[in-house]
């Protein structure tokens, strides 16, 4: 009988001989597009739900499997940067001896994150975009997969015409066109509007799964916008005492799965529900805060993203808090300073900043008197998918998990 002699493996896995010979393995494979694995999965070994250091944010991923992942970094756009630029766009397209919409098809400027290798996106699933609309300025009605919506900064102007309903936009307001909405904008004020267009666009070509349509049946052919069908304010006041169903419509708008059938939230009715509220004693790790929800089903506005307003009064220092969601903020009311992964963001009126999935920051309202922000983040996706986590820590450094809310 023949003796077969085990030889004991290697400690901790393959010799570095049998590694060598894998890798050699992989010179030819790889023209055939095709790896040998010759290594673990450096980035899913991290133990990402008990580390504290937030190292990575802003860098290429490393390591096979994440090979070029992009990870998101802290960041701010600060308004007197940003707004120059609107105001250049703007003053170029009132001279221009074409249309803008032949040049630009938006007067917009893309907010790009440093750490996101030049991409049109924010965060990992957010596309942020600020766009200017002069007087006169239409853009024409189209459809599309991605979920988008508008945060008003300037204090009229503007407005959006959704699936027949027109909407008037002012400042502090949100208005959502839902995927699968026929929409177009347009501003027939006497002042320039400015507004973010929030976009899971991002998110949608991940999945090869975002799409454009620009022929409306039916849509007007001179100005290529659709008819408005419905009274203003329509789905406001349809659904916006809250608690409270209409029986005799179907909610139903455009071609989208359950979308939020309410379409603008009022900057002044956040404002208003967000002072009457603040001598409660909040969250300590966030304040005052509400979230835009669907009516019909009490879910965040869209599947992918949640969108909230938050209080911070004079002198309010939130606990520190992460969460497994990717943030971006914007200041609507007052001053403040949010710090987040060795980072200090100033914010002031109009500034935008991003909080990278499950990095730790808190929120400081360092002015005198009560400041509101506004914020997208795609918790929505995460708690959707079972993935989202959320931990404090306590001025003692004592981390405790956050339930769901
Ligand atoms: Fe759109």
């Amino acid at each position: 009988m023949a003796t077969v002699t085990m030889k004991a493996p290697a400690a901790g896995g393959l010799s570095n001989k049998a590694r060598e010979l894998m890798e050699a393995i992989n010179t030819e494979a790889g023209k055939h597009n095709i790896w040998v694995r010759t290594q673990a999965n450096a980035p899913a070994q991290r133990p990402w739900f008990s580390e504290t250091s937030g190292e990575g944010s802003g860098q290429l991923g490393t390591g096979r499997v994440a090979v070029n992942q992009m990870k998101t970094l802290p960041y701010m756009w600060k308004w007197n940067e940003y707004g120059g630029y609107l105001k250049q766009i703007s003053q170029i397209a009132q001279k221009a001896d074409v249309s803008p919409i032949e040049f630009a098809d938006r007067q917009s400027i893309l907010l790009l994150n440093p750490g996101l290798n030049g991409r049109l996106q924010v965060t990992n699933t957010i596309r942020c975009a600020i766009s200017i609309y002069n007087p006169g300025d239409v853009a024409p009605v189209h459809l599309h997969s991605p979920n988008a919506s508008r945060t008003i900064l300037s204090n009229k102007g503007g407005y959006t015409v959704i699936e027949g309903e027109r909407v008037t936009a002012n400042r502090g307001d949100l208005i959502l066109t839902p995927n699968g909405t026929w929409h177009d904008h347009g501003n027939d004020a006497e002042e320039p509007v400015i507004w973010i267009d929030t976009l899971d666009w991002p998110l949608m070509e991940f999945l090869d799964a975002a799409w454009v349509d620009h022929n409306m049946p039916g849509a007007q052919r001179n100005t290529n916008v659709q008819a408005v069908t419905v009274p203003e304010g329509y789905s406001r006041h349809l659904y916006s005492h809250g608690g409270l169903k209409p029986t005799f419509v179907n909610h139903q708008r455009g071609v989208g799965r359950d979308p939020s059938p309410l379409f603008h939230f009022r900057g002044e009715d956040v404002k208003e529900m967000l002072h009457s509220l603040r001598k409660e004693k909040g969250d300590p790790h966030e304040g005052i805060k509400l979230d835009f929800v669907n009516p019909i089903t009490g879910a965040p506005v869209f599947k992918t993203l949640n969108y909230s307003a938050q209080l911070l009064r004079p002198g309010e220092e939130t606990e520190w808090k992460r969460e497994t969601a990717g943030t971006y903020y914007v200041c609507i009311e007052g001053s403040g300073a949010t710090e987040v992964g060795g980072k200090r963001f100033e914010w002031s009126h109009n500034d935008l900043f991003v909080v990278p999935n499950f990095l730790w920051r808190r929120h400081i309202n360092t002015g005198k008197h009560d400041a509101i922000i506004y914020s997208v983040s795609d918790s929505a996706l995460m708690r959707a998918i079972g993935q989202y986590y959320a931990q404090g820590r306590d001025s003692k450094g004592k981390v405790t998990e956050l339930p769901l809310q």
